[in-house]
């Protein structure tokens, strides 16, 4: 029997609802809801699913038994009042999903995204022979999934949307023998493990898109997918795939997006399969260990927009055919062997161009004029071959260039190349070291565009003469690396105009005088806040050190001054106390004199102090033991006396942060300090060691801190 209040309820609630959801819901609820209001069977099943749930997100303040569920919010009804669609994306819920929500039996649709839901995703649903569409992606969902019950014989589920949730174990393949009119799957973002399932499409015709990148599967491509005769988008990358891509994949001939990168896929790219695929838009197999060339036949793909082939152990010529892909957009082809003329392909076809990168293969010759047809081209990275000569005034019909990266070759005359580019008004990125080798330094006062450049590396290339003075114009300069030439004279008092500055590299050269206080009055190294000020804009192209490390924005370089290595005399002044923000500081191998100044342990966010292969006399002052932030710390090779402050920071470091120092005594040191001359040294206790040691790791993962040290002592060149 039914309550008596549940007919009077009915329209009050309306009523009562109208403030609060406005009058265009409410109309809607009218309009979508019939006159027959919800069973009972059905309220009790979502009351259940509610019950179980931890934390509602206020979905409960319309959900109230005794009222028509059919108004409920998120809850829509077919005209015989059973439940059609329940939508309740983006609620805060959380919870374990009831498996009463199998119960409702007409249930067409069910949206539980972007909640913070948890626990196995109940068979009744997966299995539900009512539901076509699933959306439980982001969130929090864990287990594996379950095949469906073998009586089970047909499935009407069309799409299924499990993206971002934690689920493990192999993914279901009987499954979609049953599923008929199954469209798209999405299970990228989870832990699934074993083999792609082969059974996709063996009796739907119309999948058309198959997400399951991000995952830990394993074996190769299955040769099923072939049978996809609708599918076009098929991505399965990161992952543990291996294998040849198989011949039956190209009879999937209405693919438009194929993306496997970052897997072990190997073999080659088969010319007579590949142009089979006439609709194919985006070919993604970059990161993986194909080899052979890139076939002729890849001319025929023209609607190809992107081509990404990088990081693989391909080589040959680039084929002439690649002109005939008017449509392109993308090509990333670096981390390969590839070789031979860029002459060869016709650039200026490619009008729609806009990313080239060639970075770390082997190609010879000059850069071809055909490139700078592409006039829509924003971003150009030839670094890391073998190319020479000069660049082409031409370049400058490049309107958009925002990035672009030269270095690592035999280019010559950066006179003409400076002149060329000042006018790029648009080029923020221009990295050309290693190139130029011995060529002297313009300091040229005509050389006075670059209005918008923000990242300038002529790094590497020997280069002799000062520090030019156009470089003081460059007002909107963030990073500047000028390190291995053969700069001499003074760090000029200028550095301070450049208020944008935060990462100053002007490591081995020849610079003589005393460290300017200029260059503590570095605007963007004094002050606090750094991620409001610091551009967040991402790269056109991820900068890259020695093959591994990527950099994406500006910001995860960090704010440092490297003078290391020159012939910097003088003291270190006190006012080095004012640039606060200052992360890394590399004065190493110069010949400072003087003391350490105890000032140095107010800069707390230092991550890199380096003062080794100087003069510096006196004491380690104690308070540096406060810089808490400290992954390296070297004074090694200087005339320092007296103990190594113990008890924080500084003894945790090896004794090589302090040798070469025959005056310094205490644990580290291996001298023990005569008691009359220094307070009793304590054994650092293994509790810090294991603290800091513990810290330099999580820092190292987020930040990379000493890694990307080493690796930018070590790596020839970055581009
Ligand atoms: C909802 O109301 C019905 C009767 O109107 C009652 O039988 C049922 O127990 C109630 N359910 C809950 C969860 O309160
Ligand atoms: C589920 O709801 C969200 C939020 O409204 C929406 O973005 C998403 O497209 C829906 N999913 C499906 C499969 O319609
Ligand atoms: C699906 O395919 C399998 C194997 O090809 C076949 O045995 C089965 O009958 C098919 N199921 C349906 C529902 O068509
Ligand atoms: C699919 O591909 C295989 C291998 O390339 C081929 O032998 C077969 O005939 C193709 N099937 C169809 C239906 O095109
Ligand atoms: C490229 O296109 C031209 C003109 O359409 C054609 O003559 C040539 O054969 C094509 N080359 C390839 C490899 O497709
Ligand atoms: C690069 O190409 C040159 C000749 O073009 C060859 O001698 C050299 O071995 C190649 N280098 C690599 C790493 O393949
Ligand atoms: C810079 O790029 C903008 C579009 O981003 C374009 O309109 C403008 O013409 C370019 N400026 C120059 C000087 O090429
Ligand atoms: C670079 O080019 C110069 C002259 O153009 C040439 O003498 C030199 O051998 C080249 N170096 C390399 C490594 O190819
Ligand atoms: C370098 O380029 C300038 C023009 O920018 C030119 O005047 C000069 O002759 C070039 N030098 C050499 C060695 O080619
Ligand atoms: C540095 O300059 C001095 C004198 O100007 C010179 O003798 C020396 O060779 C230079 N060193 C380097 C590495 O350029
Ligand atoms: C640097 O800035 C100061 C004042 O802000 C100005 O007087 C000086 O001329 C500038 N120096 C250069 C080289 O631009
Ligand atoms: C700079 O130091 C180098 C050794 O590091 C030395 O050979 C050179 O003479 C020095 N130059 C000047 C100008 O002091």
């Amino acid at each position: 029997m039914r309550r008596a209040p549940h007919f009077s309820c009915k329209s009050k609630v309306s009523r009562l609802a109208m403030p609060f959801f406005g009058l265009p819901l409410v109309l809607l609820l009218i309009m979508a809801s019939p006159a027959t209001s919800c069973n009972e069977k059905e309220k009790s099943s979502l009351i259940q699913f509610i019950a179980g749930l931890s934390h509602d997100g206020g979905v409960t303040m319309s959900w109230r038994n005794g009222t028509d569920c059919c108004k409920w919010e998120g809850i829509t009804c077919n005209g015989r009042g059973a439940v059609m669609e329940v939508s309740l994306a983006y609620r805060s819920l959380e919870g374990s999903i009831a498996p009463s929500l199998g119960k409702l039996t007409s249930l067409l649709r069910l949206n539980l995204s972007y909640n913070s839901l948890s626990g196995n995703l109940p068979s009744e649903l997966l299995s539900s022979g009512s539901i076509t569409v699933l959306d439980l992606s982001f969130n929090r969902l864990s287990g594996a999934l379950q095949e469906p019950h073998p009586s089970i014989t047909e499935q009407p589920l069309q799409t299924l949307n499990i993206s971002s949730n934690l689920f493990t174990g192999e993914f279901p393949s009987t499954m979609w023998e049953k599923t008929r009119n199954l469209i798209a799957i999405n299970a990228s973002n989870n832990s699934f493990q074993g083999w792609i399932p082969s059974s996709f499409c063996i009796n739907s015709t119309s999948v058309a898109l198959l997400d399951l990148s991000f995952n830990q599967f394993s074996g190769s491509i299955p040769a099923g997918m072939g049978k996809c005769s609708a599918l076009r988008v098929l991505k399965a990358g990161h992952s543990h795939l291996s294998g040849l891509l198989p011949d039956e994949l190209f009879n999937a001939t209405s693919l438009e997006y194929i993306s496997f990168p970052n897997n072990r896929l190997q073999g080659l790219l088969d010319g007579a399969q590949i142009m089979k695929l006439r609709n194919l838009v985006n070919l993604d197999l970059g990161g993986n260990r194909l080899n052979g060339k890139i076939p002729e036949s890849i001319g025929q793909l023209k609607r190809l927009e992107g081509l990404h082939l990088n990081n693989n152990n391909m080589f040959g010529e680039l084929p002439s055919a690649l002109s005939n892909c008017t449509n392109i957009i993308t090509i990333d082809l670096k981390g390969n062997n590839f070789c031979g003329e860029l002459h060869k392909v016709n650039f200026s076809n490619l009008l729609n161009l806009k990313a080239l990168d060639l970075l770390y293969n082997n190609f010879t010759g000059t850069i071809p004029e055909s490139i700078y047809s592409c006039s829509n081209l924003m971003a150009l990275r030839l670094s890391s071959n073998n190319l020479h000569g000069q660049l082409s005034p031409r370049i400058r019909n490049l309107k958009y260039l925002v990035f672009l990266s030269l270095g690592a070759n035999n280019f010559t005359n950066i006179t003409n190349t400076l002149q060329i580019l000042k006018n790029c008004r648009n080029l923020t990125s221009l990295l050309i070291g290693s190139s130029y080798k011995g060529e002297a330094m313009p300091e040229d006062e005509t050389i006075d565009g670059f209005q918008n450049l923000r990242v300038l590396s002529i790094s590497d290339c020997s280069l002799s003469g000062n520090i030019p003075l156009w470089l003081s114009k460059l007002k909107n300069l963030e990073m500047l690396f000028l390190d291995r030439n053969q700069l001499s004279g003074p760090i000029p008092a200028w550095i301070k105009n450049l208020t944008s500055l935060f990462h100053l590299d002007l490591a081995s050269n020849n610079l003589t005088g005393e460290l300017p206080t200029a260059l503590m009055e570095m605007t963007m190294l004094r002050t606090e806040k750094t991620a409001t000020h610091l551009d967040l804009r991402v790269f056109e192209l991820p900068l890259y050190f020695a093959h591994s490390f990527q950099y994406r924005i500006a910001t995860t370089f960090g704010k440092t001054l490297d003078l290391s290595h020159n012939n910097l005399t003088g003291v270190i002044p006190q006012e080095i106390v004012q640039l606060k923000s200052l992360e890394k500081l590399n004065l190493s191998f110069n010949g400072l004199s003087g003391e350490i100044p105890q000032q140095l342990s107010k800069l707390t966010n230092l991550q890199i102090l380096d003062l080794s292969s100087n003069h510096l006399t006196g004491a380690i002052p104690s308070a540096l033991n406060t810089l808490h932030f400290l992954s390296v710390f070297n004074v090694s090779h200087n005339d320092l006396e007296g103990p190594i402050p113990n008890g924080g920071q500084l003894s945790t470091f090896p004794s090589s942060s302090f040798d070469g120092n025959s005056k310094l005594c205490g644990i580290v040191a291996a001298k023990l300090c005569g008691s009359a001359e220094a307070p009793p040294v304590s054994v650092p206790s293994t509790g810090q060691t294991v603290k800091r040691v513990a810290f330099v790791i999580s820092f190292g993962a987020f930040f990379g801190v000493g890694v990307i040290y080493d690796q930018i002592v070590l790596s020839r060149y970055f581009g």
